[in-house]
Formats: C-alpha cells, sequence, structure tokens
C-alpha cells in the first residue's frame, strides 16, 4: 500500500464570475521512503495541490489516503491530531514565529500533538546537530541567516518524526549554496528519520536527485521522470521544456531508449 495517494483531485477558486481550475483531476502516489518532486511554472497549481496532500486545504473532489486514512474525511480534531502525528510542512516562507526562539519555534508541534511513543530527547538533539543549529537555538528568527530559518523550519517540520514530509519550494528564497546545503540537510535527515519526502520545487538540480519526478501543468499533473526515463512526450520535447525551466543536463544513460 502506498503511505500517500492522491485520487482525481479537483480544486477550483470562484474569482467574480470566473471559475479557476487550480487543481484538475490530479493523482499521484508515493511509496514509503520516496522522494517524489513536483515541478511545474507558476500558477500551475503546485502549492494547492501540496497543501490538499498535507490537509491544509480541502479539495472540492477526490480524496487523499495517507496511511490508508481518507484524509478529506476526517473533522478538524480528528484532522489536526493526524496531521501532528503523521506529517510535517515547510512552507516556501518558513513562516517562524518571530517573537520565539529558534528552539521554542522548532517545539510547537510537540505541544499540538498527542505525545508519540519515541524519546523526544535523543530526536531532539540528532535532528538539531543534523541540521548545525546547536549555536543557533536561543536566537530569534530575526537574528538568523535565510538558510539558518529555513533549517529551523525544518526541524520544527520533522521535530515529531513525521512519516511524510511535505515542502514547498523549500530552497526557493536560498541561494544556490544554501539551496545545496538544505537540500544535503534534508537527504541526511530523511537518512536519520526515514520519511516520505513530498517536495515541490522549480529547481531542476533539486528534482533530478528524486525517485520520481511529477510536473503540474495547468492544473494537471503528468507523472514526468521515475527510475525508467522520461514520459510524456518525445524525449526532445520534455528536454526543450525541462531546458526552459532551468539548465538541466540530462545525461544519456537517464534516456529511457538508451
Ligand atoms: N486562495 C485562492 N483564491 C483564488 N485563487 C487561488 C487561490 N490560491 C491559488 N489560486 C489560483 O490557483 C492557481 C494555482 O495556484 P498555486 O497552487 O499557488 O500555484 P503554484 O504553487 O504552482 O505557483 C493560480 O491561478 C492561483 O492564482
Ligand atoms: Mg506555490
Amino acid at each position: 500500500m502506498p503511505i500517500l495517494e492522491a485520487i482525481d483531485i479537483i480544486k477550483q477558486y470562484k474569482q467574480y464570475d470566473t471559475v479557476v481550475n487550480a487543481v484538475n483531476r490530479a493523482s499521484f502516489k508515493a511509496e514509503d521512503g520516496e522522494f517524489v518532486a513536483i515541478i511545474g511554472a507558476s500558477g500551475s497549481g503546485k502549492s494547492t495541490l501540496l497543501h490538499i496532500c498535507a490537509g491544509l486545504d480541502k479539495p472540492n473532489y477526490g480524496t487523499v489516503k495517507i496511511r490508508g486514512t481518507d484524509i478529506t474525511k476526517l473533522n478538524p480534531d480528528q484532522l489536526g491530531r493526524f496531521r501532528g502525528q503523521f506529517t510535517g510542512m515547510v512552507f516556501q516562507k518558513h513562516n517562524l514565529i518571530p517573537q520565539l526562539t529558534a528552539l521554542e519555534n522548532i517545539l510547537i508541534p510537540t505541544i499540538m500533538c498527542d505525545r508519540p511513543a519515541f524519546s523526544y530527547e535523543e530526536h531532539i538533539k540528532k535532528l538539531i546537530k543534523t541540521l548545525r543549529l546547536e549555536d543557533r537555538l536561543h536566537h530569534l528568527p530575526s537574528e538568523l541567516s535565510g538558510g539558518q530559518q529555513q533549517r529551523v523550519a525544518i526541524a520544527r517540520a520533522m521535530i515529531n518524526r513525521p512519516q511524510v514530509l511535505f515542502c514547498d519550494e523549500p530552497t526557493g528564497n536560498l541561494d544556490r549554496k544554501n539551496a545545496d546545503e538544505v537540500l544535503e540537510l534534508l537527504l541526511d535527515t530523511k537518512a536519520v528519520i526515514g520519511q516520505t519526502l513530498i517536495m515541490v520545487t522549480h529547481d531542476m538540480s533539486i528534482a533530478d536527485r528524486a525517485d520520481k519526478i511529477y510536473m503540474m501543468d495547468d492544473g494537471q499533473l503528468y507523472l514526468f521522470k521515475d527510475k525508467q526515463g522520461f514520459y510524456r512526450n518525445s524525449f526532445a520535447e520534455e528536454m526543450k521544456r525541462a531546458k526552459k525551466m532551468n539548465e538541466y543536463v540530462i545525461t544519456a544513460d537517464s534516456r529511457p531508449d538508451a
């Protein structure tokens, strides 16, 4: 059974008398421990889909199953508990609380969740060490660099040891060096804690590290690449498309027909 399954998701927004199909019958799956990247142009519906999968928003139609539970059917209390226990979210703009220190921010989810069945102390120490935040714990977000703020947000998202971690362009506001560093730390932490990573990104060099890449195009979601290679259009078209998004280097052995 996949750990996450989004089936036929539709989300519409009404603006005056027009309807925007932000997500239009999108379906995808993630297996336990997989790193799934979702790419696509700005406005194509990536954040809307991610928020629905994370239980932060309701679809007009469709279901989201996490560990076999249809989260679209949970009441707000049940959903809050479920999210706290099994999922974490890293937002594009970290959303740290400015009046709280880094450590206090990191610990927020532990207050809002039933005590999970593991030793917090060990886990917290490991997380803080992996994310190299030891020296910054008692600083306010305004006293941290962009990369450090994003690392605090990642620690906060991982504090309850979520089985599924959702990230919405977690490196979107960072320069190349910091973006690469945050990705390495995410993957290291993923290796340490072992969870499923669902990441929206516009950065092809980051998406290329994923087990599977989906592409969102005007609300519709396509499998773009997996271990077998590229899908949807001809190889040449995919390359043109990918190149337009980023300078993406496609190696000969990643071609399905190579
Ligand atoms: N709360 C909202 N109200 C109305 N329209 C929205 C809302 N959120 C998103 N949209 C629209 O839905 C589409 C998809 O948005 P979004 O999911 O944020 O795209 P992406 O994350 O790919 O940039 C866009 O056309 C956007 O303007
Ligand atoms: Mg977005």
